[in-house]
């Protein structure tokens, strides 16, 4: 708390295997991403503490969705767009639950991680998270639908025979869902969207549809988003806003949002 007040930022200790067959809160933090928190402070300067006292939620991932128990269908994305939020905002001072869907990345350093298989546990757990959040960013690809039914048993071919169908059911929108509750007065909520025609337009539309602040729309094409350490946005605003965010690195969008979400902060909570 001392350093805190001074203006230190304070890493809290990774969640893990500790010294003994117990687990918890205690490891000391990746080290790659250690120096990850301490290269942003540094380039960021007096930037880097904005957020500082504030808590955020970041979702990110791919939702996967069981068909049986070896199979399920799922989607492209890496969760590095959301990641990049995270390491970004634990940068600048504030607290930070990632709300993980299958994302093959190291934890990043004074982040608390929740990771997740589906839409529904997803959504679960963001809305958990989100109950006193300043700030929540959806970034996760999570499925729209899900397999209606889950064969306990794995699904076997016969000979002779066609595969069946396989039935769907709408998935919750959950950035929608937490858009119209606000669970906390203030907050700021972004989504992601990825476009591959009419991007402005769609943009807007769903924008408006979903009832978010600020919605990240990412054209999908070769070399960007999916996978890729690099993406090229326009985040637009509820207010009528356009900011264009060049090609270039994930951590420089994650910044941008931050930035656009620090504004819209009320001051003083
Ligand atoms: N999202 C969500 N819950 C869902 C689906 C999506 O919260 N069930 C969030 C994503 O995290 C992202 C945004 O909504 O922030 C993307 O919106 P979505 O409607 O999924 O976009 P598209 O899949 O691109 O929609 P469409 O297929 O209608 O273009």
């Amino acid at each position: 708390a001392t350093l805190r007040r001074r203006g230190a930022l304070v890493v809290e200790p990774a969640v893990g295997r500790l010294t003994g067959v117990d687990t918890g809160k205690g490891r000391f933090p990746d080290p790659v991403e250690l120096f990850e928190v301490v290269r942003r402070v540094l380039a960021r300067g007096d930037l880097a503490r904005d957020l500082t006292g504030r808590h955020v939620v970041v979702s990110a991932g791919g939702t996967r969705e069981p068909l049986d128990p070896v199979r399920f269908l799922g989607n492209r994305s890496s969760g590095k767009q959301g990641y990049a939020l995270a390491r970004s905002a634990a940068a600048r001072g504030a607290r930070v639950t990632l709300v993980s869907a299958n994302a093959a990345l190291p934890a990043p350093a004074g982040v608390d991680v929740l990771p997740v298989g589906t839409a529904v546990q997803l959504r679960e757990a963001v809305l958990k998270a989100s109950a006193d959040a300043d700030a929540v960013v959806m970034a996760a690809a999570v499925a729209d639908f899900r397999p209606q039914t889950y064969a306990a048993g794995k699904i076997k071919k016969k000979d002779g025979q066609e595969p069946a169908p396989i039935a769907l059911v709408r998935n919750p929108d959950i950035l929608a869902e937490i858009a119209g509750e606000r669970p906390r007065p203030g907050q700021v909520v972004v989504g992601f969207a990825a476009e591959t025609d009419d991007v402005l337009a769609n943009g807007r539309a769903k924008l408006e549809r979903k009832g978010c602040d600020l919605l990240v729309v990412n054209e999908v094409g070769e070399r960007k988003t999916f996978g890729s350490e690099e993406n090229e946005a326009v985040v637009l605003g509820a207010d009528g806003s356009e900011t264009p965010v060049p090609y270039g690195p994930k951590e420089a969008l994650a910044d941008i949002v931050w930035d656009l979400v620090a504004e819209r902060l009320p001051k003083n909570s």
